[in-house]
């Protein structure tokens, strides 16, 4: 397919992910439906993108004229069938096979046989995911991994599967270099290749924190200042999500066997706990909206 061909971006999922994936199609001028599980959630999406832009706007780094264009552009959803009209499709639901799988079955139904359809997922297998999808559909098909916040970081991995055609990867090259990013060709492996490095760091990282090596604070400070890393791995692990984290540990765990790839206990309580990070206000630091606060007692 063309990139010409792409008019309209259907984005499945409206949370920290799917919300930056939209921002950044509307503002590289696609029209883009956002499909949500229910109004609250669709409504906490669609505020968290309009206050990016408002944002922007108080700044002085983008126009009202052109935040009014983006906003025109943006249209939610809470119907499976108002994707019908995409050229493209990007899932962003949560990190679970099952429910991945259930929203592929779902998008099989109504969206036109040459539709792009890619999973923004972390860690699960590409394959195995578009395998629920009718055989005429596969070559459609391919990962398309944006790291977070979408909007501000310039990478995303296109994760071809044996079943991906050439022509589709080439039209995700495409849009990929639209909205502003460099693109870079990842294998289906779990974590292709940034997660493959990075979540065991994470880990060791809330491991070191669990025996008590040092505090939340001090073991941040140390990789940021003693490596230069733009945030500590305990803040980055919040940033992520720490449901997202144990989720994505556990796919690589059950892929890989390996230790390094276990989710510590300290995470699963927190995430039991309710504290997941930035998007739940308290994690391993205390959040309020996008501020980070002082860190967090365990
Ligand atoms: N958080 C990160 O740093 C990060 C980075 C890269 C990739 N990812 C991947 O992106 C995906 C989404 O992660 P996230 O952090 O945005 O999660 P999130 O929990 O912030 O958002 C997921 C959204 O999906 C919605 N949802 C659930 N079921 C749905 C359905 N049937 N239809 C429509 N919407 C539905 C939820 O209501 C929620 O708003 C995951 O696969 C994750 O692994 C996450």
């Amino acid at each position: 397919m063309d990139i010409s061909a792409i008019n309209t971006v259907g984005i499945v999922g409206c949370g920290l992910m799917g919300a930056g994936i939209a921002q950044i199609a509307a503002e590289a001028g696609f029209g883009v439906v956002v499909k949500e599980l229910d109004q609250p959630a669709l409504d906490r999406g669609l505020v968290r993108i309009q206050a990016q832009w408002d944002k922007a706007v108080l700044k002085g780094k983008r126009s009202q004229q052109d935040a009014d264009i983006f906003s025109a552009k943006l249209q939610g959803t809470l119907q499976w069938s108002a994707l019908g009209d995409c050229e493209l499709v990007i899932e962003a639901v949560p990190e679970i096979l099952s429910l991945k799988l259930k929203t592929f079955a779902e998008l099989d139904r109504v969206l036109a046989p040459s539709t792009l359809l890619c999973s923004n997922t972390s860690s699960i297998s590409i394959t195995e995911l578009m395998a629920v999808l009718g055989p005429d559909r596969q070559p459609f098909t391919a990962g398309l991994h944006f790291f977070n916040p979408v909007p501000a970081m310039p990478l995303v991995e296109i994760i071809r599967t044996v079943l991906s055609s050439s022509g589709t990867i080439e039209a995700l090259q495409d849009f990929v270099k639209r909205v502003g990013k460099t693109p870079v060709l990842a294998p289906d492996a779990p974590g292709f290749i940034v997660n493959r490095l990075l979540v065991p760091f994470l880990l060791d990282a809330i491991r070191c924190r669990e025996q008590h090596l040092a505090s939340t604070a001090d073991i941040d400070s140390g990789l940021k200042l003693g490596c230069g890393h733009p945030m500590g791995p305990l803040h980055l692990s919040d940033f992520i999500g720490l449901d997202t984290t144990v989720n994505v540990a556990d796919v690589m765990f059950e892929a890989f066997g390996e230790a390094r790839f276990k989710a510590p206990s300290l995470l699963k309580q927190l995430v039991a706990a309710g504290r997941l990070g930035r998007k739940s206000g308290s994690g391993f630091y205390r959040w309020e909206g996008e501020q980070r606060m002082e860190p967090a007692s365990l």
